[in-house]
Order: structure tokens, then C-alpha cells, then sequence
């Protein structure tokens, strides 16, 4: 399918070298953060503010090999108030993936959309990620009170996937049959009371997934592509029906891009395993701390080093250092930030 990838940047004078350089800059982001081959490129439409007329940015894309996309470059009309000396383009590709998930590029000045553009492009949503045992889920359901919103809990979409393997003897490593099961699965949201429920294939497993073994089968059922793609649409079918509080690893950097809050939650690996311990021994369950620690560090790998959306801070979000806050001045925190925004 073809789409349609859209960059700018701002140059620092109107000279050829400037603009040549700054177009290199913004072309080759385009196509590292895409995973584009030149080959992938159909053509590329160049605009310039009307300040940068030293040269086409054309040439730039000539030189960086991009030699069978057909280039063209145009002046902007001069527009009140809008940037200076700035480097528009508009890359149609041919890709597997969906236009939504192209990554747009702004760079140097251009990063700075103006305020009326940004808030009518943000959606109602507080995005809340961060590694496990950082307090996301606790947090995220008292703010979603707060503010009437519904919360959820993305990390119980990928258990219920995991469960389903444990269930039905298929290897949590073993992709090919996770793969061919995924037409058999189907899970189903509810929110009572603004609250998550979640059932497989007609079954509400809402506590059952919360054990250790189906935290560990989720870890590894998302790192597959097929599996997020199924979920992600799910995340966001609600996000667009419903005001509301969601949480897990790549809510800001890939569900919901468009949220108009973003939070990362972090907290030390000795605190999260603390949390953890307490959580445990209140319902009454045995454990060894050495365990854990090495089960979160583990965990903690795997989600951010996987290929596909792994767990990582997106760049318009607010990091939050949770060790040794209660939930409550979390909590606060986050009111504070989406209040401000
Ligand atoms: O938040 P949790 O512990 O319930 O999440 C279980 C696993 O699911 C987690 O280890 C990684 C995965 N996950 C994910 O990859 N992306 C999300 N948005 C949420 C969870």
C-alpha cells in the first residue's frame, strides 16, 4: 500500500549548503525511523518558506541516492506568524504497514507545531506507561476516577493472549502457533463502573490473569508482531469512543501518539520488587525476594528490547521517578500535569 510520510525542518541561513544539509538530515530520519529502503521512496513533493530560495532541497535527495523517486519542489505562500526558513516534505512510500503508523519527522525549529494546530490534533487521553511494578495500574485507575474517564489496562490484553497459550499447551515461544491461533481468540472488553473487565472467548479471566506465570507468557507473547497488531487496534477502537486513562508500554509511542497527556512511570528494580512482595504476602501467597528482583529484571529486558514497540519514554512525555513517592503524590503529580495541559 502506499503512504504518505510527512518531515520539516528548520535551516540556519539561506545558503545551498544549509538547505542541501538540513534536507539530508530530515530525509535520512525519515527513512531510519520508518525502516525504509530508498527503494521504498515513489516520490517526495518539497516545499520551502519563501525565505529559502539559495536552491531546491531536491538535489539533496539525489545525493543521499535517491534516484528513482520522482522529486518535485514548490514555495510556500508567506503565511503570518509561521516558522522561518523551513524545509517541508511530503514522502509517499510503498509499505506493508498502515498509514497511521508512519512516523512523521519535525526537526530543529520545526519541532514547534503551532498551539492551535497540536491541541485540535490531541486526543482525550492520558497515556501511562513504564515497566512493570512501577505503579501504573494502581495510579491509572485512581486518576481515571478523578477525572470521569474509563481506564484501560492494556497489559491484561497481551495476559489474556498469554493465558490462552498456557491454556491450550502452545509454546510461549513458539510464534508460528501463536500466529495461527489468533482467529481463535477473542477477547472482549467491558468497563464497569469505568473499570476494565476483560473475557476470552466468553469467559471473564479478569483475575485470573494475574499471576506470575501468565505475566511472564504476556511478556513474550508481545513481542509478536501479529499479537500487537490485533491488540493495538482494540486499544485504539476504545480510545476512540471513550475518554480515557490507559496504560501499559507503548501507549505514548505507538497506541495513542495523539494523547494529550503522556506519563512514564519509572521507579528503582528494589522498590518495584518491594511493591510486588507486598502485594503477595496481602493475598497470602509465598515468595523469594532474590526471585523476584530476577524475575523483574528479566521482564524489564525483554519489554524494552524487543523489535516492535518495545517499552521505551516517547519524547513529548513526562517522566515520573515513583521510588519512594506514595500513590497518592503520584497520583497528585498527574493531576497536576493534566491539568496543565
Ligand atoms: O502491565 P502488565 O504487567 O500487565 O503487562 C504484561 C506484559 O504485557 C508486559 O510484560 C509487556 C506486555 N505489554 C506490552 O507489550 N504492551 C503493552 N501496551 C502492555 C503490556
Amino acid at each position: 500500500m502506499n503512504c504518505c510520510i510527512r518531515g520539516a525542518i528548520t535551516a540556519e541561513e539561506n545558503s545551498k549548503a544549509c538547505i542541501w544539509e538540513n534536507t539530508k538530515i530530515m530525509l535520512s530520519e525519515i527513512i531510519k525511523s520508518n525502516g525504509l529502503n530508498i527503494e521504498d521512496i515513489i516520490s517526495i513533493l518539497f516545499t520551502c518558506t519563501r525565505d529559502l530560495d539559495a536552491t531546491y532541497p531536491a538535489v539533496a535527495a539525489r545525493e543521499i541516492g535517491i534516484v528513482d523517486a520522482s522529486l518535485m519542489c514548490a514555495q510556500e505562500l508567506y503565511v503570518e506568524g509561521s516558522l522561518k526558513m523551513c524545509i517541508r516534505a511530503a514522502v509517499t512510500v510503498e509499505t506493508d504497514k498502515k498509514q497511521r503508523d508512519m512516523n512523521h519527522i519535525y526537526l530543529k525549529g520545526a519541532k514547534r507545531l503551532r498551539p492551535d494546530i497540536v491541541n485540535k490534533s490531541k486526543i482525550e487521553a492520558v497515556a501511562i506507561d513504564g515497566p512493570a511494578g512501577s505503579g501504573k495500574s494502581t495510579v491509572a485507575r485512581l486518576i481515571s476516577k478523578e477525572l470521569g474517564y474509563i481506564y484501560a489496562d492494556t497489559g491484561a490484553m497481551y495476559r489474556a493472549v498469554g493465558l490462552y497459550c498456557l491454556d491450550n499447551g502452545i509454546g510461549i515461544f513458539d510464534d508460528e502457533s501463536i500466529i495461527k491461533a489468533l482467529p481463535l481468540i477473542n477477547i472482549n472488553i467491558e468497563f464497569d463502573n469505568g473499570v476494565q473487565r476483560i473475557s476470552l472467548n466468553d469467559k471473564d479471566v479478569t483475575e485470573e490473569i494475574r499471576t506470575q506465570s501468565v505475566a511472564e507468557a504476556a511478556s513474550k507473547v508481545a513481542a509478536i508482531p501479529e499479537v500487537r497488531e490485533l491488540l493495538v487496534e482494540l486499544q485504539r477502537k476504545i480510545a476512540e469512543n471513550n475518554k480515557v486513562v490507559m496504560d501499559g508500554r507503548d501507549i505514548g509511542t505507538n497506541v495513542l501518539k495523539n494523547a494529550r497527556v503522556k506519563i512514564y512511570l519509572d521507579a528503582e528494580v528494589e522498590e518495584r520488587a518491594k511493591r510486588r512482595c507486598n502485594e503477595l504476602s496481602e493475598k497470602g501467597i509465598s515468595f523469594d525476594y532474590n526471585n523476584i528482583i530476577k524475575e523483574i529484571i528479566q521482564r524489564d529486558d525483554y519489554d524494552k528490547n524487543r523489535k516492535v514497540n518495545p517499552l521505551s519514554v516517547a519524547e513529548d512525555a513526562v517522566v515520573i521517578d515513583t521510588t519512594g513517592l506514595s500513590i497518592e503524590q503520584v497520583k497528585n503529580k498527574i493531576l497536576e500535569i493534566t491539568k496543565r495541559k
